[in-house]
């Protein structure tokens, strides 16, 4: 079998330096808000072009915590209209609601499955205040037009770049499109820690300020507490892990894109739908997302063929029953990916063997 995903064959293959790593940081002898974690968001800033990072529990916190802070500054208001992509991963519309702000659920673009200024222009009212920007499956999203829209409208660019670390759009990175964004190092992402973890980037000092205090109590200094915060932090070992994995991000990224390249070329069944790749650099392809009419077969003959598949996402958000309240709302390209999308397997550990099994297995379906 092919695993959808093989991550203990991803953290072999950063030893034994990663072992060495984690060991050295067992023996420092200090596990929350240390060096470790100040390396990394050091590194991290950097490598995205931001002057600040900060290290979080998870990419959900990540994304709540900019809203929050948002709030607490006075740049939104409790109950303010955020739109969001309806064809998400539910924790970007729960950030927003965890903030106590409204997400404005908008459908993506066809062709990138992402939000587009024409979307987001036909999803605003006087009430929307902000975007949150997914850049979903690995493929940056516009960030250099939705920006320039997002400050003509007076309006709060955030990006969810828990999927697109690394991905590149007119010149900058992942991370650094908006006046924000939150990052999921969640194992299987493309940078992925040993357990949950995430971090925010972002160039605005004071932003950068306040969301440090709210992860930490809603205290800079021990045992004095100015806001109502929360505890959400990156831990060394964490931080370590990910400093080790951080070293040959760009690396793997290449791997996967020559791997979605080999895809691109040689998956040639017309029952299937490829995803649009974007210019160079644009696709860090951390989902292989395929659709086709015939989901339930295809997948059914990929599990056959010794293929591991996942959908990404069978339920969007507004079918939650969580989001009851959205319930008559309909999106009709949301809904088309929620019932169409099949991923099949793509990271850079895969064997050539494997690699020309998947194009084989999809290329040899038929109804
Ligand atoms: C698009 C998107 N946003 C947010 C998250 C939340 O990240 P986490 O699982 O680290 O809370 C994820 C990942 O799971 C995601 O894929």
């Amino acid at each position: 079998m092919i695993p959808y995903l093989d991550l203990k064959r991803v953290t072999e293959s950063f030893e034994p330096e990663l072992s060495r790593t984690v060991e050295k940081s067992i023996q420092r002898g200090w596990y929350i808000r240390g060096k470790e974690c100040e390396n990394f968001e050091k590194s991290f800033a950097k490598f995205c072009g931001t002057d600040f990072c900060i290290g979080v529990g998870n990419g959900l916190d990540a994304l709540t915590l900019i809203f929050k802070a948002y709030v607490q500054m006075g740049r939104l208001h409790l109950g303010d209209r955020i739109i969001v992509p309806a064809n998400t991963y539910i924790a970007s519309v729960l950030a927003i609601s965890n903030a106590g702000l409204v997400p404005v659920l908008t459908d993506p673009d066809p062709l990138t499955y992402n939000l587009s200024v024409e979307g987001v222009q036909k999803a605003l009212t006087p009430q929307v205040k902000g975007i949150l920007a997914v850049d979903l499956y690995g493929r940056a999203i516009p960030g250099k037009e939705l920006f320039e829209f997002a400050k003509i409208h007076d309006l709060i660019l955030v990006e969810d770049a828990a999927q697109g670390h690394g991905a590149l759009e007119n010149h900058k990175r992942a991370g650094s499109f908006g006046d924000a964004a939150g990052f999921s190092f969640y194992p299987g992402k493309n940078l992925g820690a040993l357990g949950d973890a995430g971090a925010v980037t972002t160039s605005d000092g004071e932003l950068a300020k306040v969301i440090r205090m709210l992860a930490n109590y809603g205290s800079e200094q021990k045992y004095v507490n100015l806001l109502k915060g929360m505890n959400s932090r990156l831990d060394e070992l964490q931080a370590a892990v990910l400093s080790c994995k951080l070293n040959r991000l760009d690396a793997d990224n290449a791997k996967r894109t020559s791997i979605a390249e080999r895809y691109l070329k040689n998956i040639l069944n017309p029952l299937v739908i490829l995803p649009n790749p974007g210019k160079p650099g644009e696709h860090v392809w951390h989902i292989f997302a395929l659709r086709t009419s015939y989901r339930k077969a295809l997948q059914e003959h990929l599990t056959q063929a010794g293929v591991g598949t996942l959908i990404h996402y069978p339920i969007p958000p507004h079918r939650q029953e969580a989001y009851a309240e959205f319930g008559e709302l309909y999106f009709p390209i949301a809904e088309d990916l929620a019932d169409t999308e099949l991923s099949i397997p793509l990271y850079p550990q895969m064997t050539e063997d494997e690699i020309l099994k998947v194009i084989e297995a999809v290329n040899e379906f038929h109804l």
